[in-house]
């Protein structure tokens, strides 16, 4: 049994006479129906599902509800497209173990964001501006021979080349709330400095002018959400501090 209550509505009493100590609360909405949003609440017994957010989400999927809308694929912290705000943490549900102590567990989407259904945001914005910084090499040496790297050039892509995209810290950034149509947030600025310092390219000064604007590196505050959210344990802040410090380097500050 599960119930569609609106918030007002969740300290109500009908929980205390169910014989169920857990329950899941998880934020809803349908583009289709003519309703505000809403939250579901399904009794969950932890015993009867794996360790994982997004293993209790696909047993409420497959056990109480087949409407219950969200993103997931490899289950294994690497496709980034189970990423959710869970109790008030952006995280990946298929890294975060549930707490069995709390009796009220509550899922949202990825806050600030627009919503498709459910749990699953509109990460459309997001892409663009990730396609803004040109993902890929753009200048190389023209050789006939494989481009090699050294090992110190290649170290220099630790802590950024393990970043999946799942828009935890952007989400989590107060600086993106309010400019998401104008500053690229710290998923894409880690993004960009990964090409910046990879050695193979060569457009190093055209991707720091690029980045030189008010707005697409500069909104950022170092409030340091984002460090703090990133379920894969980088530091988009220090990588966005990196940045700032190069194009003044380059003495082109806007
Ligand atoms: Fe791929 Fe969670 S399902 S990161």
């Amino acid at each position: 049994m599960f119930l569609n209550l609106t918030r007002q509505k969740i300290e109500s009493p009908i929980f205390s006479k169910l014989n169920q100590n857990n329950f899941l609360r998880i934020y809803r909405w349908n583009p289709y129906l003519a309703i505000s949003p809403y939250f579901s609440i399904y009794p969950i017994n932890f015993n009867k599902c794996g360790p994982m957010m997004l293993d209790a989400l696909i047993h409420i999927k497959e056990t109480q509800d087949s409407t219950l809308t969200f993103r997931r694929s490899c289950r294994e912290g690497i496709c980034g497209s189970c990423a959710m705000n869970i109790n008030g943490v952006n995280t990946l549900a298929c890294l975060n173990v549930i707490n069995t102590k709390m009796q009220f567990l509550t899922v949202y989407p990825l806050p600030h964001m627009k919503i498709i259904k459910d749990l699953v945001p509109d990460l459309t914005n997001f892409y663009k501006q990730y396609s803004l910084i040109k993902p890929w090499l753009t200048k190389v040496l023209v050789s006939d021979k494989e481009n090699l790297q050294s090992i110190v050039d290649r170290s220099k892509l630790n802590g950024l080349y393990e970043c999946i995209l799942c828009a935890c810290c952007s989400s989590s950034c107060p600086s993106y709330w309010w400019n998401s149509d104008k500053y690229l947030g710290p998923a894409i600025l880690l993004q960009a400095y990964r090409w910046i310092v990879d050695s193979r390219d060569f457009s190093k000064i055209q991707r720091l002018k690029f980045l030189n604007n008010s707005m697409r590196l500069f909104r950022c505050h170092s409030i340091l959400n984002c460090t703090k959210a990133c379920p894969k344990s980088l530091d988009p802040g220090s990588v966005i501090n990196s940045l700032k410090f190069e194009i003044f380097h380059l003495g082109e500050r806007n």
